[in-house]
């Protein structure tokens, strides 16, 4: 061992960062990207994030051209102290203890990376540094890939670049910021220079280094049946990681990470949200170094990469939403929520009213012809559904389509179930008058596209179109394949009968399903292939029908992702129905995804997946906490006294809708913390606000509760259920009672500002 182990006797300086303090650099400036020489400085309404390259003017320094992170928090103007470093003893030199904004590998950090690069020598060092910057007014989009967008107004764009010399590698690390979200977005490209192949083995879109202070992360974890559930706990020394390599960005975890301090809960203390826009297989790294500074990183899945790039090539990663927020989780998420409703969905219907919809499968699964479908659709419109949706079962001609085990990937309606094509069934349906609506009934249906099962006409033509790796068994879930979305024909196919089947009848919403991960695929980087393709797919498909409303779906909320709510504003939450289930999956999904994204519906009781049985109110307020209300469910079968209650219920539903669609989420208290979870909505423009608030389990002679409203203004009366009036001031700090008879209790209370 070489020097001394007294570690706090010297004290070096490494980041020589003394910025001339310039109007420009106050929060409150207009100017939210503020270059100063080689100082970089990004500010958001109440953010700030600044770094600064390493100023060593002798190159041979392992710092000298290094990108230093000196803030990422709260709004900060002018000059910032200097960090204080230890000196360096022991195997730890300086890059192992600073703030690297793009750490690479293999020079003495021995932290996780944000990039690897097996150069064509076979050898993985890299050395990135400063070359020059770029400021883009509004933001460029990401060639191919999923991404937040804006006007000048909105966002703007600073571009670092970083070159290898030694290696002729460029990358450039975007950073685009939303000022009024507290919002920064960062990709990154690297692009091959040299003369000889390389290949990319892990690239982060973010990565970010925190100081030495104590840190929380908190992740959404589950499986089928059980997604989003909320996962908190005490970041350690070491790597914690969680990732996907099913191809998908999976129900296993989300490509979702909250960083805060211990102390924060969901109304105070400082939260970093950081989302992945990527709905392919992803991994998250939080460690804690020996020096207890902590590094996240977000970005592609290592294990499915491997990314070659000729002479020229460039690679583009996904990019990663960070945002900042001193109001708790809650404030993190509502920033989320609402960058994701403007810049993110690109969709009309994002915040646009949409129907109330019955759909067919849990009603009649697999169990149908067409005079079924006729019927069960008659039946939706006279309760008051606007929407039906034909489900699973309605095509395959030589294989039909009749079980879970033949038809996938024969996009032709069923012969025997429907003799002359859906034309004249769409035609009967929409027909109908919807109860109570302006409109007739509109006519959905599910697909399934990247799917097939080798029961199929397609498999047997085309053998070779599904992943698969050389010789080895294809392995089949739910009796199905994965098609290669990477093939061009491929994606030709999709967009070929989906175009027929959308332009074959009058078809208004689609239900875009897709149920099972991958297994064999032919190279590591097939995986990100395929998302290339499928993008280009769903691009395509949602450009020619935009007056389409598409839902997403996979096994449920197994691809609940920003990547997916680009294209699609809304995805099935879960399978698993069950009301009070789903109070704990919508608040969990809540924490990165606005609840206007959220597929919900009233189902039967005894719920299909958990056996438990649930008032209809409750069922009904759980499932009006989505983006469009609906049953899924046999209306034949409704009880008399659940039907009587319908009609409120759907009332109830298009009144709050405007809410849930456009406005603020307060989480007030959490199923996972208390028996009666509640959740305020604020109407964008502060006037409205409705209380959804329930009891899970009975509260016998026993005092109640008192439910406090967060966000309101305190000054400011509003009515409650239009009788009694209260302050805002007493609303938040006193709060409102209510009794429950029983289990299963819910109660939605309507607030307006008098
Ligand atoms: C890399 O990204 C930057 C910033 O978006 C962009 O200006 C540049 O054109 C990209 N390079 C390539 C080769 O795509
Ligand atoms: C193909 O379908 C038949 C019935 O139509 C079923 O018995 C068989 O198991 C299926 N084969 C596969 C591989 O799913
Ligand atoms: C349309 O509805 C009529 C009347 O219910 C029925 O006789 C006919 O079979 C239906 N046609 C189709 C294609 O569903
Ligand atoms: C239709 O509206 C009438 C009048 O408001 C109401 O009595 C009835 O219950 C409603 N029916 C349905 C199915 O919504
Ligand atoms: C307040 O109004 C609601 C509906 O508007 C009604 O159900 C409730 O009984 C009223 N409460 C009181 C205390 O008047």
């Amino acid at each position: 061992m070489k020097g001394k182990l007294g570690l706090l006797a010297s004290l070096v300086l490494v980041c020589n960062y003394f910025p001339v303090a310039t109007a420009q650099g106050s929060p409150n400036s207009k100017n939210a990207v503020v270059v100063d020489g080689t100082n970089f400085e990004l500010h958001g309404d109440h953010v700030s994030y600044r770094f600064h390259v390493d100023d060593s003017t002798d190159d041979d320094h392992p710092l000298a051209g290094d990108l230093l992170l000196d803030h990422f928090g709260g709004s900060v103007f002018g000059p910032i102290p200097t960090e204080l470093v230890p000196s360096t003893n022991g195997w730890v030199g300086m890059q192992g203890r600073v703030r690297r904004e793009f750490p690479d590998q293999g020079r003495g950090d021995f932290r996780i990376p944000a990039i690897r690069i097996r150069q064509s020598e076979g050898y993985t060092v890299t050395r990135l540094q400063y070359q020059s910057n770029t400021v883009v007014p509004g933001k460029p989009a990401l060639p191919g890939l999923p991404a937040t967008f804006g006007s000048e107004e909105d966002v703007t764009t600073l571009v670092v670049h970083l070159y290898d010399k030694y290696s002729d590698i460029a990358v450039d690390l975007s950073y685009s910021v939303f000022p009024k979200y507290d919002a920064i977005v960062r990709s990154v490209n690297v692009t091959n220079k040299g003369d000889g192949d390389i290949t990319v083995e892990s690239l982060a879109s973010l990565s970010v280094d925190l100081p030495y202070q104590d840190l929380d992360m908190i992740s959404l974890r589950g499986d089928w049946a059980r997604e989003a559930r909320r996962e908190r706990k005490r970041v350690d020394y070491g790597v914690q990681s969680f990732g996907s390599v099913t191809g998908y960005s999976s129900a296993l975890h989300n490509p979702f990470l909250a960083l805060v301090d211990p102390s924060t809960t969901e109304s105070q203390g400082e939260a970093w949200g950081f989302s992945l826009v990527y709905s392919g297989s992803f991994e998250v790294n939080v460690e804690k170094g020996s020096q207890g500074l902590t590094r996240a990183t977000l970005g592609f899945n290592p294990k499915h990469l491997s990314w070659k790039l000729g002479p020229g090539e460039t690679l583009t990663s996904p990019e990663c939403v960070s945002v900042y927020s001193k109001d708790g989780v809650g404030g993190m998420s509502r920033s989320l929520h609402r960058l994701y409703r403007k810049h993110l969905m690109k969709s009309k219907f994002a915040t646009e009213d949409r129907p109330v919809m019955l759909n067919s499968w849990e009603a009649l699964y697999f169990d149908y012809d067409q005079s079924t479908i006729n019927r069960v659709a008659e039946e939706a419109a006279a309760i008051g559904a606007q929407l039906f949706t034909l489900d699973d079962g309605w095509f395959g001609v030589d294989y039909p389509r009749t079980d879970d085990d033949a038809g996938l990937g024969d996009w032709v309606p069923n012969p025997a179930r429907f003799p002359d094509g859906l034309g004249p069934l769409v035609e009967n349906i929409t027909d109908l008058k919807a109860v109570n609506s302006s409109t007739n009934l509109r006519f959905g249906i599910w697909v399934e596209p990247e799917m097939v099962n080798p029961n199929s006409s397609l498999y047997r033509e085309h053998p070779d179109w599904v992943l698969h790796a050389g010789s080895y068994p294809r392995t089949e879930t739910r009796n199905q394949l994965v098609l290669n979305l990477a093939l061009p024909e491929v994606q030709d196919f999709i967009i070929d009968f989906m175009s027929e089947i959308l332009n074959s009848a009058d078809i208004t919403y689609v239900k875009y399903d897709n149920n099972r991960g991958m297994h064999e695929i032919s190279s590591p980087s097939n995986a990100h292939a395929y998302m290339l393709g499928i993008y280009r797919v769903l691009d395509t498909l949602t450009a020619k029908f935009p007056n389409v409303l598409f839902e997403g779906c996979a096994s449920g909320g197994a691809r609940f992702d920003p990547g997916i709510l680009s294209n699609f504003p809304q995805i099935w939450t879960s399978d698993n129905t069950d009301a009070v289930d789903r109070i704990f999956i919508q608040l969990g999904t809540s924490l990165a995804y606005p609840a206007s994204a959220m597929g919900a519906q009233i189902s039967s009781v005894p719920n299909h997946q958990t056996g438990r049985s649930v008032p209809v109110t409750f069922r009904g307020h759980v499932a009006m906490m989505g983006g469009m209300f609906g049953l899924s469910l046999d209306p034949a079968a409704i009880p008399e006294h659940e039907q009587a209650a319908l009609p409120e219920l759907i009332a109830l539903a298009e009144k709050v809708r405007p809410l849930i669609l456009k406005g603020d989420m307060w989480r007030l208290n959490l199923p996972e913390e208390s028996n009666w979870p509640a959740i305020l909505f604020i109407s964008e423009d502060g006037s409205q606000a409705v209380l959804f608030y329930f009891q899970l389990n009975p509260n016998v002679n026993h005092a109640l509760p008192w439910v406090k409203l967060q966000g309101l203004d305190s000054q400011a009366m509003y009515s409650v259920d239009g009788n009694q009036t209260y302050s805002g001031a007493t609303l938040m700090n006193v709060g409102l009672q209510y009794e429950f008879d029983g289990s299963y209790g819910s109660k939605v209370v309507w607030f307006e500002k008098q």
